[in-house]
């Protein structure tokens, strides 16, 4: 694949033909597998370990603030905003934010093993950083309201994290099957594009939610403007040429909104809400310099379970 030739397309379908030789004129499956794995799991949470924590940061928010889901942390039963599932978790970097915004208690679902797996020692490394934040502080605090060894032992045991955050390997499509059940709510982030059967999917995340939950989808749009998404693509991506291709043959799969608000309607689903995804006023974007992420490109749909 030649950086050049396609940082010169002028569409996403010229890109796809490019790389996969698929003609492609509606929302197409180019990808060869749903799960990702080996290398390009690896290389999805390198770099987003490493440059998009602020990002994960950034949509944790937008998801309360888009849902309503606030809950307080002391005491955590007061409000406790219930159960937040977040499908196709990939390495958990959006998941630890969730879990670490929220008092909730989280389960990340994913197909991949290898994603699984790397979501453990992303949570591992977490709490211990925290369990280290934790002791630094208590350092500082006076004498009379210092903790207990008992304190500290079960801190080290038991980081809050990491009793609130469940790890499970299976497929969307199974959902019904396990006992993940009334889930209060649902988060689907870069991860609809990526079902062969986001029909299927959907209806799959509809059924174990309780009564009044939501789902929060975000996800770009196939329709957004081409010069953007390949601006977005950026240079820690192109260092990786098997994510540059994931992410062109992601694109394919996208949903407009236009299709994905028919797909919601021919599913019965009728409470719902469509709009940009924009998660940054626009002067705070240009003056970090993160313009092709204020465009459009982006959608969240908010979906309330009746
Ligand atoms: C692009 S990643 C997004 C990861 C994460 N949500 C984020 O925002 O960084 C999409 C994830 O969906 C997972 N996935 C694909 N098909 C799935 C399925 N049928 N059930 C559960 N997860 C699936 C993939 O393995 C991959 O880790």
């Amino acid at each position: 694949m030649n950086r050049e030739e396609i940082e010169n397309t002028k569409s996403l379908a010229e890109a796809v033909h490019k790389i996969f030789g698929n003609h492609i004129d509606s929302r197409s499956y180019v990808l060869k597998t749903e799960s990702m794995t080996e290398s390009l799991a690896q290389e999805y949470d390198a770099i987003g370990k490493n440059h998009r924590q602020e990002t994960y940061q950034r949509i944790a928010e937008d998801f309360k603030k888009r849902t309503g889901c606030y809950g307080v942390n002391f005491p955590r039963t007061a409000f406790n905003v219930g159960t937040i599932l977040d499908i196709g978790c990939g390495s958990g970097l959006l998941t630890l934010e969730l879990a670490e915004q929220t008092n909730g208690n989280i389960i990340g679902l994913d197909l991949s093993e290898e994603m699984i797996s790397l979501a453990k020692d992303n949570l591992a490394r977490r709490s211990q950083e925290k369990t280290k934040e934790i002791k630094e502080f208590w350092k500082k605090i006076p004498e009379y309201c210092k903790p207990s060894q008992q304190d500290l032992e079960k801190l080290e045991k038991n980081h809050p994290l990491l009793e609130r955050i469940n790890y499970v390997r299976g497929s969307v499509y199974e959902l019904e099957e396990t006992d993940i059940q009334n889930i209060n709510y649902v988060v689907c982030r870069n991860a609809l594009h990526r079902f062969q059967y986001p029909e299927r999917a959907l209806e799959q995340m509809y059924t174990v939610l309780s009564h009044n939950g939501k789902i929060y989808i975000r996800d770009l749009r196939r329709d957004a403007n081409w010069q953007i998404i390949l601006k977005r693509i950026g240079e820690q991506r192109w260092q990786t040429q098997t994510l540059v291709q994931d992410y062109i043959g992601a694109m394919a799969s996208m949903f407009t909104t236009e299709e994905l608000e028919q797909t919601l309607l021919s599913l019965g689903i009728k409470e719902f809400n469509l709009s940009s995804g924009e998660y940054l006023p626009k002067e705070i974007s240009a003056k970090e310099g993160l313009n092709e992420y204020a465009e459009d490109t982006e959608y969240v749909c908010i979906i309330t379970k009746t």
